[in-house]
């Protein structure tokens, strides 16, 4: 059980109002992902929902029942930082085990829990060490150790991944995944990483400013962006906007379209272009082009390809991948 209702939410720090009225349902199970530029709200809204910080208004609901009343330790949430907060003078062991120490849990039960949470997260060598004599990943995996082991409803993650190297992200990444089917809680995860969002989320929350700009699947956002903003954000490289009157679209304002949804040819197609730059990166080609249609425009291609800055080659977009948006940025059906 961890399903969470939030309704209205807003939290103002002073008369700077940094969450602008925030509704969201997340289901019992689910792994939702909350992204958006630095500042947004992101974590300002975890800890809204961890009790950390009151909100200014609106109500917010743990399996139906209302929580402001209760107080943070007893809402069966726990959270885990970016900065794992370990204690340095304890193993990692007694790191884990010191919540349910605290909560008067027998000790027995704390054993086979701690025990548990080390076989899940692969720590059993580490027990007896302290946190200095452990690698980033690993004190991370204690950090998560420790959150598993109070069983809550709800997990909180705030960027848990940043500090560590690209390798080490992917394998705790599957790590969390894994960590996910197999507890089948509720998780509620804040990151700056597409691949993490897009991978890992049942559902993602797109915020900007304060307030939500659309909810869905990851590849809903990707294949139905509801606005300018989102169309932008999810996708990397970023999807291409070009006016559309340029196109001769009276109708929409904006035209949208990802770089992996256009194909070049040297001998023909749609927009003759000048390569501008290309990048080599092994599994894929992107390539920056310059139109008269279009203006500058990024292509994606898989593999490797021999184009060159200065060339002339032609851009042909896939019309049915084509996004229209209107003067408002939303998307036109
Ligand atoms: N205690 C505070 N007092 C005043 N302003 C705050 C406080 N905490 C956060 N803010 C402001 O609220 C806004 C949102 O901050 P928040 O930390 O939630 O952003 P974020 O989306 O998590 O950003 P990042 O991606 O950089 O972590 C920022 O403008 C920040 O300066
Ligand atoms: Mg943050």
């Amino acid at each position: 059980m961890g399903s969470l209702k939030l309704t209205s939410i807003r939290k103002a720090f002073g008369t700077h109002e940094v969450l602008k009225g925030i509704d969201l349902e997340v289901e019992d199970g689910e792994f939702v992902i909350f992204v958006g530029p630095s500042g947004c709200g992101k974590s300002t809204l975890l800890r809204v929902i961890a009790g950390l910080e009151d909100a200014s208004s609106g109500s917010m609901q743990i399996d139906g029942q209302e929580v402001a009343t209760v107080p943070p330790a007893k809402r069966g949430i726990a959270m885990v930082f970016q900065s794992y907060a370990l204690y340095p003078h304890l193993t990692v062991k007694d790191n884990m085990g010191l919540g349910l120490k605290q909560a008067g849990t027998p000790k027995p039960e704390i054993e086979t829990r701690v025990a548990e949470a080390s076989r899940m997260l692969s720590l059993g060598p580490y027990l007896a060490r302290r946190p200095a004599e452990l690698s980033g990943g690993q004190r991370q995996r204690v950090a998560i150790g420790r959150a598993t082991v109070r069983e809550p409803k709800l997990f909180l993650f705030d960027e848990p991944l940043s500090n560590l190297d690209a390798a080490l992200r992917v394998q705790t990444r599957l790590e969390i995944a894994r960590l996910h089917r197999q507890l089948k809680a509720t998780m509620i995860y804040v990151t700056h990483d597409q691949v993490e969002a897009m991978t890992l989320a049942d559902k993602i929350v797109v915020l900007n400013a304060g307030a939500i700009e659309q909810v869905g699947s990851p590849m809903e956002l990707y294949n139905k962006p509801a606005n300018t903003f989102v169309a932008g954000f999810i996708g990397s490289p970023q999807m291409n906007f070009i006016e559309a009157d340029r196109l001769g679209d009276a109708q929409a304002k904006t035209l949208g379209i990802r770089p992996e949804h256009i194909a070049l040819s040297r001998e023909a197609g749609d927009w003759q272009a000048k390569i501008v730059h290309v990048e080599h990166l092994g599994a894929d080609t992107i390539l920056y082009l310059e139109t008269e249609e279009t203006g500058l425009l990024t292509v994606r291609l898989f593999g490797e390809h021999r184009f060159a800055a200065d060339e002339i080659v032609f851009a042909t977009p896939d019309r049915s991948r084509l996004h229209r948006f209107d003067a408002k940025d939303q998307a036109i059906a």
